[in-house]
């Protein structure tokens, strides 16, 4: 069977109406989200201070499709278990967030999870020459991580075409993050990114009593990727 490369579009809830996040979950599911994108940070490795396992935990049951965890924290190692006990589907760690990646890339895998791998900007995509049989995902930035809403960085694009070459035939998806939108979304598609990460671009302009705009962003964002540039 070949792998299902097929675009998935990620909402993430960092965008999101915080003291609402069970019926914003749902709201974006039943208006076609694929995955939900949850952003973890720790104040340390990136300036923001975001969700822990408690607040994964209580939203687990009202995600129906997907739940893929962006941490972005270091060091990832002590938060794998906590994080899939949450109930994370996929754990997605920071390559700059420890010191041997590829036994944190074991230790979620050893959990039941699919793991995956997110490079900053400016983390060579070198880094992945010896992990690529340890990862089910690999996450390019398309921004400096921390916030939402930051402006999509151009350059980047060629990096997901060559991580796409590098991947190759395996069983990896690709996922992009950062400024993802109608416009950007067909670049990084073409590229060769299949999961595209998008908060701003879905949650903006909609609420939980207004879900039909939740579902025409992401209809637009997912249009502008299937379209060829
Ligand atoms: C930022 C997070 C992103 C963020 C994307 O560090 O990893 O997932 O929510 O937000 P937008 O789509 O608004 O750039
Ligand atoms: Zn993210």
């Amino acid at each position: 069977m070949t792998f299902d490369r097929s675009i998935r579009i990620a909402p993430s809830i960092l965008s999101a109406d915080f003291a609402n996040l069970g019926a914003e979950i749902r709201a974006v599911e039943s208006e076609g989200a694929d995955w939900i994108h949850v952003d973890p940070m720790d104040g340390h490795f990136v300036p923001n201070l975001t969700i822990g396992p408690n607040v994964v935990a209580a939203i687990r049951p009202h995600v129906k499709t997907f739940m893929d965890v962006h941490l972005m924290l270091s060091p990832a190692d002590p938060w794998i278990e906590p994080f899939a006990k949450a109930g994370a589907d996929l754990i997605t760690v920071h390559a700059e967030a420890g010191p041997h990646l590829h036994r944190t890339l074991q230790t979620i895998r050893a959990q039941g999870k699919m793991a995956g791998v997110a490079l900053n900007m400016t983390t060579p995509l070198a880094t992945l020459d010896y992990i690529l049989d340890a990862v089910d995902l690999i996450l390019v930035m398309t921004i400096n991580p921390g916030f939402g809403g930051q402006k999509f960085t151009p350059a980047i694009v060629d990096k997901v075409r060559q991580a796409r070459r590098m991947i190759g035939d395996r069983p990896i998806h690709l996922e992009v993050d950062g400024g993802i939108d109608p416009t950007t979304a067909p670049l990084v598609s073409a590229a060769g990114a299949n999961v595209l990460v998008a908060g701003s671009a879905v949650f903006g302009g909609g609420s939980v009593d207004r879900p039909e705009v939740y579902g025409a962003n992401i209809r637009a964002i997912r249009a502008a990727a299937s379209a060829s540039p």
